[in-house]
């Protein structure tokens, strides 16, 4: 039972549609897809592991080149044009949906990438403000659709480097690689775990037997942009603190769980539990691969479950309705393991469900979430999706 509106072609198609009937001519389309993350949160700037799967939402992006150096930009979810010139870009958050356009042709510019003006049209399908990764999509859909429509080649990941600087830079979230790299790398049923450093990553195949289930508990708290640059600021004082007597250190990444209690007494407590979820988290990440592989659903729901309450009491990003709604799914028969996926805040739980649970495990939670927080949840069956690329005309990439 799938409960979304998610439709691949429908997008695609209704970019195409509206593009012809603007501009007149046929344009190209690209696409690229949301993530939910199993495991391995706050830890993408911390050089560490993270275990995202791209899902089946996405943005589109229909482009035609034109003859002047100008981007004309229209949002279909936003019934909204832009335009603006090549030649000079302005940097810096404005807070509309056009800042995440604006960033990778200006970062794309700014590398000495050659960009001809061009139309674009923008459908997004990717739930907004959900902990989804929306704006990943339409950074890779965007970058993607003006690399081609210039003729510029670029490998993946400079692709997801360029996307994620352009969110640094034009966007104000100083935010790891995780999002833009499972956009450009994900696989059709593979989860993919990250080194954030190296870039280095493995695809592990999803258990034929066990859903992945998000659940949105449609919050989104006010404190998300700020809080989130926040706890990256006090990773970056537990690694100075700690580098007094681990010169080698670079990253929480570089940190084992003993380093960090043999010097926990020099770090003040708040900074020492943000450092405690990072370090811990990683070895979760690693345990975590290790149980997919081995087909242990058990093992990883067990981490799962640790992994909300380290983000809960020690990182601080949960908020009352994820907590409530990870709560009622581990109670559900059926469930390995759920928990708070993305930033925190608000957002969504993903939730790892036997395939023959899926639908009592939907209706309890809408129903027992509503009763609980008088609001009401969406949930998404999904299953894990292809990475970003050209949608062409027959429904193939
Ligand atoms: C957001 C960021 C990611 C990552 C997660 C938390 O989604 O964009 O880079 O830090 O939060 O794991």
């Amino acid at each position: 039972m799938d409960l979304t509106t998610r439709g691949e072609t429908f997008g695609a198609e209704r970019a195409r549609g509206i593009f012809t009937e603007f501009y007149g001519d046929k344009p190209r389309v690209f696409r690229a897809p949301g993530r939910v993350n199993l495991i391995g949160e706050h830890t993408d700037y911390n050089d560490g592991f993270v275990m995202p799967a791209a899902i089946e939402f996405y943005t589109f992006a229909a482009i035609g080149p034109r003859a002047d150096r100008k981007l004309s930009v229209y949002s279909d979810n936003f019934s909204e044009a832009v335009e603006f010139g090549l030649d000079r870009i302005d940097r810096g958050p404005t807070g509309h949906w056009s800042d995440y356009v604006r960033g990778v042709a200006g970062v794309l510019l700014s590398k000495g990438t050659k960009l001809g003006g061009a139309n674009l049209v923008l459908r997004g399908e990717v739930p907004i403000g959900a902990g989804l990764s929306s704006s990943a999509a339409i950074e890779v859909a965007v970058a993607n659709a003006l690399l081609a429509n210039s003729g510029v080649e670029m490998d993946r990941a400079e692709v997801s480097r360029v996307c994620q600087k352009a969110e640094h830079e034009y966007a104000g979230t100083m935010c790891g690689i995780m999002d833009q790299f499972i956009a450009c790398f994900g696989q059709r049923q593979h989860a993919l775990m990250l080194d954030c450093r190296s870039l280095f990553y493995q695809l592990l195949p999803l258990d034929d037997n066990a859903r992945l289930v998000i659940c949105n508990t449609n919050v989104k708290h006010e404190l998300a942009g700020g809080e989130y640059n926040l706890r990256r600021a006090s990773c970056e004082e537990g690694v100075r603190i700690l580098r007094q007597h681990l010169p080698a250190i670079r990253a929480l990444r570089d940190v084992t769980p003993a380093d960090l209690e043999k010097f926990a007494s020099e770090i003040p407590e708040t900074t020492y539990r943000r450092c405690r979820h990072v370090v811990s988290e990683d070895v979760r990440v690693e345990k975590a691969a290790r149980a997919l592989l081995r087909g242990d659903m058990k093992e990883f729901g067990v981490l799962m479950a640790e992994s909300h309450r380290s983000l809960r009491d020690d990182y601080e990003v949960s908020c009352a309705e994820l907590d409530a709604m990870v709560e009622i799914a581990s109670a559900i028969d059926g469930v390995y393991g759920a928990r708070m996926t993305g930033g925190g805040f608000g957002g969504c739980t993903v939730n790892l469900v036997r395939a023959d649970a899926v639908e009592a495990f939907t209706s309890t939670i809408k129903r027992e979430y509503q009763r609980v927080t008088n609001l009401a949840a969406d949930v998404y069956v999904c299953s894990a999706a292809e990475a970003a690329g050209e949608v062409v005309e027959d429904g193939a990439r």
